[in-house]
Formats: structure tokens, C-alpha cells, sequence
């Protein structure tokens, strides 16, 4: 669970591959996500899309309303992304921006993570959740989607305990549900995951 992971060059897969190819490709809003603006009853504000990769769920939030600034450390993601939806008047700052040295500013009222937070180096995380901290407006949310330990698959993202999300959040977030369920995407059967919701209390 803990074992050095590598990942992909980033910017070079974007630009070899389609990005409906890509596992973790899922053309709508993610089921999680869903519920849980639902049930915050979430409608309106500005939202963070970390690592948004295809884009899917930047856009699809800003179809329903939300502002939206999504960033990717891929500039070819940003650009993918972008030209899919140029013209159509979407209100989305989309880019490029490596989320541990990041240039963002702003008081987000949502900030959504669905897999970038668990392909980013164990010596990072204490970093991610400061910055994480300094963007989010009081009482704000975070929805964070990662693989779980139950998964069984080798490789990939590193994997997660709740206890695990816990300790490396809870200093600063208040962990208001960790649920165990899959990461939607191009994967027979879908990946387990974890989907916590945090709020900066
Ligand atoms: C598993 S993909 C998820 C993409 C997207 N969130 C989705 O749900 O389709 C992880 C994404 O994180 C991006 N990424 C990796 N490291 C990053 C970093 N340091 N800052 C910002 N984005 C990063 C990758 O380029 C990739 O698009």
C-alpha cells in the first residue's frame, strides 16, 4: 500500500492518447460527487477542479452553474479540455498548474480532487492539505475521491485506510464521511475506492 509508486509523464501521455482512453475517463459527474452536493445542497458557488485531467467534471459543474477553475500539471490536458467546449460560454478558468507549487489563489466554496491527490508523492500530502486549506472559503468543502487498500490491483495510485485519510486531513479538515466506494471510469470492474467528504470548519 505504502510501496514508491511511478506514475506516467503526465504531459506525454496526454499528448499520445485520446483522453476517453484513459482509465480513469468518465463522461459524467461522477456518482459520488452527485450525491453529495445533493446532499449539501450544493447549487452555486465557485468550485476547484484539481487535476481535472479530460475535464469532465469541471465542465459538466459549470453546465449546472458553478464557476469553475480546473487545473492540470498537463498543459495539453488544460488544452483538450478547453477546445472540447470553446464557444459554448461555459464559465471555466481552465489551467496549468502543478497543484504542489501552485499559483492559485482564491476562496473556493467547493474544491473537488477525483484522483490526483493519490498519484502525488507520500512526501507531498502535507503540503497538498495546507494548500488545499488556504484555498477553501470558511466552511468550505472537500470532496476527495481515492483508490482504497481494498483494492486489489498492482501498481497504480497509492491506496488508502479511512484511518489513513483521517490522519492526514483531520489536523486541519473536519472529516465529515469516508465511504467506501469505485472509481467510475474505463476499468472492468470499476476500482475500489474511497470518497471523503471534508469541510474546513
Ligand atoms: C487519475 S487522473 C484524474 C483526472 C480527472 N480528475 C478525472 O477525474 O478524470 C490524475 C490527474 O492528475 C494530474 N496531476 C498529476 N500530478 C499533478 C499535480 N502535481 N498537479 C496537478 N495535476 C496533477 C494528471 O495530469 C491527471 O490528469
Amino acid at each position: 500500500m505504502n510501496q514508491e509508486r511511478t506514475f506516467p509523464n503526465w504531459e506525454q501521455l496526454y499528448q499520445e492518447q485520446t483522453v476517453e482512453s484513459m482509465p480513469w475517463f468518465n463522461a459524467n459527474l461522477d456518482p459520488d460527487i452527485e450525491k453529495t452536493l445533493t446532499k449539501l445542497n450544493l447549487t452555486t458557488g465557485n468550485v476547484l477542479d484539481i487535476g481535472t485531467g479530460p475535464g469532465t467534471q469541471a465542465i459538466i459543474l459549470a453546465e449546472r452553474g458553478f464557476e469553475v477553475t480546473a487545473t492540470d500539471l498537463s498543459e495539453t490536458a488544460i488544452q483538450k479540455a478547453a477546445a472540447k467546449v470553446q464557444g459554448k460560454g461555459l464559465n471555466i478558468n481552465w489551467q496549468q498548474d502543478d497543484i504542489l507549487n501552485s499559483k492559485l489563489q482564491g476562496d473556493f466554496d467547493l474544491i473537488i480532487d477525483r484522483g490526483c491527490f493519490h498519484v502525488l508523492p507520500p512526501e507531498s500530502r502535507e503540503k497538498y492539505v495546507d494548500l488545499v486549506y488556504d484555498l477553501l472559503k470558511p466552511t468550505a468543502y472537500l470532496l476527495l475521491k481515492c483508490f482504497c487498500y481494498l483494492e486489489a490491483r498492482e501498481g497504480g495510485p497509492y491506496k488508502f485506510k479511512p484511518e489513513q485519510i483521517r490522519e492526514i486531513f483531520g489536523t486541519k479538515l473536519q472529516i465529515v464521511s469516508i465511504e467506501e466506494t469505485v472509481y467510475y471510469g474505463n476499468l472492468d470492474p470499476h476500482p475500489l475506492a474511497l470518497f471523503s467528504t471534508m469541510q474546513k470548519a
